[in-house]
């Protein structure tokens, strides 16, 4: 990700984070509406998941750090966590790569309602390298043996 990319990115989450509570049920309601069948994974309480997703997504997206060429990535450091979040979500909870796609669908409808305007095609663009920039640590997680 360039630059201005991660700074659309940060900028627009801030307004997400303001009214967080709403975003969350907003975009689990679209999630399970869109994909019923997805709703029997979640077992434990919705609100209480939809602040594990914000935190989780807070804590990555303030971890995008400077190459030496100019682009942004996520810290190495974050790497095992997600991979180990991603082997999670298929051995535990029994999640498959597809489903990654229609997480993302729901995460950009719930942007656009939340940010309005502000969503633009640049903002829509930056989230959606981030989402893929995480996808792709956790399903290397979830490819790989063990978790360890
Ligand atoms: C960027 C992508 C994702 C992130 C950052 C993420 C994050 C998280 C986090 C932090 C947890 C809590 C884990 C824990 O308590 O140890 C969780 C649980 C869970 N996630 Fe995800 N997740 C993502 C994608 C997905 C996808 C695509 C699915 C498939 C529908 C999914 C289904 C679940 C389920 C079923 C749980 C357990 C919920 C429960 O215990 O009730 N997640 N996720």
């Amino acid at each position: 990700m360039r630059e201005q990319q991660v700074l659309l990115l940060k900028k627009s989450f801030e307004k997400i984070l303001a009214i967080r509570e709403q975003v969350t049920e907003l975009f689990y309601d679209h999630l399970f509406l869109a994909n019923p069948g997805l709703r029997s994974m979640f077992r434990n309480n919705m609100a209480d998941q939809g602040e594990k997703l914000i935190t989780t997504l807070e804590y990555v997206i303030s971890h995008f750090k400077l190459l030496p060429n100019g682009d942004y990535q996520l810290e190495h450091s974050l790497k095992k966590s997600l991979m180990n979040l991603g082997n999670d979500h298929k051995v535990v909870y029994g999640v498959k790569s597809a489903h990654y796609n229609k997480l993302e669908d729901s995460l950009l409808w719930t942007l656009e309602l939340a940010l309005g305007s502000d969503f633009t095609v640049e903002v829509r663009q930056s989230w959606r390298e981030a989402y893929s920039e995480i996808v792709k640590y956790m399903i290397e997680g979830a490819n790989a043996e063990t978790s360890s």
